[in-house]
């Protein structure tokens, strides 16, 4: 296979400008940044960097120490830099890397880089949030990425998109099953070839997923806001436990929390928590345009699934858990009270009704919860949210639907709000086209509350939002089953500010100005000219690394 423009320069440049750098350069040409780089949790000053150091041979030999340096500039070149710092890191963080980069400007395109030894890694792109008077975004989010079940062409598509402000994952980054049938069917096979249930196998999985190349770009082009949902631990997870974990087969539950959560927060883009009880919801704040709140509707606080309805109808049931529930209705009259035109809720589960009260169709969603909805909406109403939006994953299919206390209730109601659902990555919905269309046709005759569903297609929902209305528009990729595909945008949306009510968009919206996206060489000699590596140095015993606020 011919070598690429990065591997010719390596190894015809790396005789001469590193001898000096060890033994290690020999070895493949994306060392060590095998997993990529990525960045997430951007606000107005700030934004965290990450990546993983491959270490020469992999270890677990607590006393190797990996040094690396970062840098941050606001040009692709990577000439104009604004922050650098240096950090290290250890097998105590599975050779992780984490920076949060601050003293950064508001509403600003960023290109940055991590260097080990003289080697660097591509040049990736972020942006920070914007501050005051926002008139334009665009935020799109997925969820649902399955390694096994197909390619992240989904993920391709993203990353070709020049002009968005974040991407959002809602959920199910990563799944626990081996998927052995899907693994032989599409050759993707996952890492270990089983169902994962200690530290160590959390981390081979991420691991895994973060070798994928279209999973790289799109973290290396865009900031990330993340939010788990079950998968990254177990099918139905709740706060005790989980629908398909006994203690018997699959060990203590905790301790399996315990090493799930400790990995995803290593390989994510995203702030680590300073709240004891796995808290990773979180809100950002895009100028006076969006409020935007990434709730986890899983391990903060959730009662276990009820089995008969008697249980599920107990007022006391929570899915949020009581300490999030007031923390995010606080974020929404907050918002309201200081005029932030788009209240978005970013969370994993359905919230509108799918089934009726008295036979509720799925236990997981919010129908599962009634009490807890009806606080929400209670919220919703009491505190007069207005342009209040539920962004929604977990289904595996696209719904757009309107909100409403009890949509089956006779007579004209008022919609407290809007629900766009995203369709996954990978993960199916309904596989047959013609059985999709038919399901399709029947549930939109079941819900007066529906504007739209599909359950064939995968893909992503993108957000445009101006301070008039905010569009959401379903952009679709016709298979997973492999690297050729074509994409298309399969529906369009809108809701007016102050209606809550949805109509079928007359366009796809149109792109905005953006800053180039990150090219993909940060090797090139002039550039490596300007840097002298930085050596190894093993001998100083460090877990966490240290100033320049990394982790
Ligand atoms: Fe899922």
């Amino acid at each position: 296979m011919p070598l690429t423009r990065r591997e010719f320069l390596l190894d015809s440049a790396g005789t001469t400008l590193f001898a000096s750098a060890g033994p290690q350069r020999k070895q493949r040409s994306n060392y060590p940044f095998r997993h990529g780089i990525a960045s997430g949790d951007p606000l107005t000053d700030r934004v965290i960097l990450w990546t993983r150091i491959t270490p020469a041979l992999e270890t677990t030999d607590s006393e190797l120490i990996l040094r690396y340096r970062w840098l941050m500039a606001t040009d692709v070149a990577l000439t104009q830099v604004v922050r650098s710092g240096q950090g290290q890191t250890s097998a105590q963080r599975d050779f992780t890397a984490k920076v949060d980069v601050d003293g950064l400007s508001p509403g600003q395109t960023y290109y940055y880089a991590f260097e080990v030894d003289g080697h660097w890694s591509d040049v990736g792109r972020t942006r920070t949030l914007p501050t005051g008077r926002v008139d334009h975004l665009r935020i799109a989010y997925t969820s649902c990425s399955n390694f096994a079940k197909g390619f992240f062409n989904v993920y391709k598509e993203l990353a070709k998109r020049a002009d968005l402000d974040v991407v959002l994952h809602l959920g199910d980054y990563i799944y626990e099953y081996a998927e052995l049938e899907d693994c032989v069917r599409t050759g993707r096979v996952n890492e270990p070839l089983k169902e994962i249930r200690t530290l160590d196998e959390y981390r081979t999985r991420h691991a895994c997923y973060k070798r994928d190349k279209d999973l790289q770009e799109v973290h290396r082009q865009h900031p990330f806001m993340v939010i788990w949902d079950d998968h990254e631990v177990a099918n139905n997870a709740w706060v005790g436990g989980a629908e398909q974990h006994s203690d018997a087969d699959s060990g203590d539950w905790r301790q399996r929390l315990n090493g799930a959560v400790r990995a995803y927060l290593e390989w994510m883009p995203i702030r680590e928590p300073d709240r004891s009880n796995m808290g990773i919801y979180r809100s950002f704040r895009f100028g006076d345009l969006v409020d935007l709140s990434m709730l986890d509707t899983r391990l903060a606080g959730r009662d276990r699934q009820a089995e008969t309805l008697a249980e599920r109808d107990r007022n006391d049931r929570t899915l949020l858990g009581f300490e999030q529930e007031s923390w995010f209705y606080s974020q929404l009259v907050n918002a309201q009270q200081q005029q932030i035109t788009w209240k978005l809720m970013g969370q994993q589960v359905m919230v509108a009704q799918l089934g009726t009260n008295t036979m509720p169709i799925n236990y997981d969603q919010w129908d599962g919860y009634p009490a807890a909805r009806q606080r929400l909406f209670d919220c919703v109403r009491q505190s007069q949210v207005d342009n209040f939006v539920v962004l929604t994953g977990d289904i595996h299919s696209s719904w757009a639907l309107e909100l409403y206390d009890d949509p089956f209730a006779e007579g004209e109601a008022t919609p407290l709000g809007v629900e766009f659902v995203t369709p996954a990555v990978t993960s199916e919905g309904i596989a047959n086209q013609t059985r999709a269309s038919l399901a399709a046709s029947s549930v939109q005759a079941l819900l007066p509350h529906l504007h739209f569903v599909d359950f064939y297609y995968r893909g992503y929902v993108l957000l445009d939002i101006t301070h008039e209305r905010l569009q959401a528009e379903w952009w679709v990729v016709d298979n997973v089953a492999s690297h050729r595909y074509s994409s298309d945008c399969l529906r369009a949306v809108t809701v007016e500010a102050g209606s809550a009510r949805l109509q079928d968009a007359v366009s796809v919206s149109k792109a905005k100005a953006s800053a180039p996206l990150a090219p993909a060489f940060a090797n090139d000699l002039a550039f490596l000219r300007r840097w002298q590596p930085v050596a190894q140095d093993s001998s100083e015993q460090m877990v966490a690394v240290h100033s320049e606020g990394a982790y």
